[in-house]
């Protein structure tokens, strides 16, 4: 047995050889979803106008996304189906907050039912503040470039963590602030659109205030309140990224900027205020001079062309372990594949990576699946499937069925374990080094 409690035992089961791979106990199993993305019937954020714009691939548009709004009582028995004991879930500033000076507290009660609704289910809830899409009023005033920005975000914060606070432990307040800075100030994918690196910047120092503030906020209010620490952080996005050319001292010199553009100015100023690391993985990129990034030739990739590097995984947990010493909540991982043809082995491949990293140490507290339901994709819109729950989005009664990866899903988190056959040690205990 291994220090952190974890077991590889051998079985033998109709003449199959068989390793069952413990995760520690207490571990977290569940699946992960933003407020937008399910919910419907939110209309007063940038994410909608720009749906509205044209700007979703498919052409389709989240005004009622999956119904999670309504449907939330059937999509929490069918995680409990899957055996969760956690789930994370979004809150809808815009919803909260239709107006600058207008709080909805029907909203704020509504979400205390949903809140409710997963205690009873024996699920911990993990929320989260701020998945991408913001009020109108807050785009109209600047957004996140306009220097009052954090404190319009504190107010809302304020009022949602004074609501629901007896409900939540754990609370991420800002989801990818890298993602979410490139996106949409430096690429111009997402709303508002902009392209300036200037922006980007402005944007990023004022998301990371804006956690700070928000960290302080919360925790204060949980001391007076005497209830016991609450657990907070940013679920941040990781990607491994390699030199496109081995021997290339060009490539290698653009894969440190990456890697301190994308990673490090975002986590390193806000290290001391992370009770755990909610840490995000979907894949790496190999990296060209100037700035370009390139797929790893000869791996699978899914619908959205992103490459299947489970190995990526493992590399991203160590190096975070390594480098902020924070325990790791796996907030996000998962993959684009609309007949569910790739993600049972996706899941396995990953967690056989994620087994690795805490074998050899890294402190993991539990592992969120992206996603829960085939949700409304950002920008693609709702042909693309990340669920492990299907939703037929051409029937008005939006039905729902576990996908055959949520079946695994289900008794991976039930066994708190993977049973495999043709276990190849070597797969589980060689790794490689990240190259930054
Ligand atoms: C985001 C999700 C998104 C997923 C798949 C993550 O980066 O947090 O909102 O749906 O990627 O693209």
């Amino acid at each position: 047995m291994a220090e952190n409690g974890l077991v590889a035992t051998y079985v033998l089961w109709e003449g199959l050889d068989l390793t069952v791979l413990k995760f520690p106990p207490g571990f977290l199993w569940g699946s992960a979803t933003s407020a937008f993305q399910v919910e419907g019937g939110s209309q007063n954020h940038d994410f909608y106008d720009w749906a509205l714009k044209g700007r979703v691939k498919d052409g389709t548009r989240p005004d009622e996304a999956v119904d999670f709004w309504h449907r939330y009582p059937e999509d929490i028995a069918l995680m409990k189906e899957m055996h969760h004991n956690a789930a994370r879930i979004g809150l809808e500033w815009a919803r909260i907050q239709p107006e600058v000076g207008t709080f909805d507290q029907s909203a704020l009660e509504h979400y205390r039912k949903i809140l409710t609704a997963l205690r009873e289910a024996g699920i911990e809830p993990v929320v989260t503040l701020h998945h991408f899409a913001n009020p109108m009023w807050f785009v109209k005033r600047g957004g996140w470039e306009a220097q009052n920005a954090p404190e319009h975000f504190l107010r809302y914060v304020g009022e949602a963590i004074s609501c629901l606070a007896d409900l939540v432990t754990w609370w991420v307040t800002i989801n990818e602030p890298n993602v979410y800075t490139t996106y949409a100030y430096f690429q111009g994918i997402f709303p508002p659109g902009k392209r300036s690196f200037f922006a980007a910047q402005k944007v990023r120092k004022h998301l990371l205030l804006a956690h700070r503030e928000a960290y302080r906020f919360i925790h204060n209010h949980y001391r007076i309140r005497g209830f016991s620490e609450p657990k907070v952080s940013v679920a941040m996005h990781l990607r491994t990224f390699d030199s496109a050319r081995k021997t290339s001292p060009l490539d290698k010199l653009a894969v440190k900027m990456l890697h301190r553009l994308f990673h490090l100015q975002f986590l390193d100023p806000i290290a001391d205020s992370l009770d755990y690391l909610g840490l995000q993985y979907y894949s790496g990129d190999l990296v060209r001079f100037p700035l370009r990034t390139l797929n790893r030739p000869g791996l699978p990739k899914n619908a959205l062309g992103w490459d299947i590097y489970p190995e990526g995984f493992y590399r991203v947990l160590t190096w975070a372990w390594q480098r902020y010493r924070l325990p790791i909540l796996v907030t996000e991982n998962g993959t684009c594949d609309e007949a569910d043809e790739l993600r049972p082995s996706f899941l396995i491949q990953h967690l056989l990576q994620l087994h690795k990293a805490i074998k050899q140490g890294v402190t993991v507290l539990g592992y969120l699946h992206w996603s829960t339901l085939d949700n409304f994709e950002l920008v693609e819109g709702l042909s693309r499937r990340f669920g492990l729950i299907y939703v037929d989005h051409t029937d008005p009664a939006k039905p729902r069925r576990i996908k055959e990866s949520g079946r695994l899903f289900g008794q991976i988190a039930r066994e708190n374990g993977l049973v495999i056959s043709e276990f190849d040690e070597t797969s589980e205990s060689s790794g490689s080094t990240p190259e930054r």
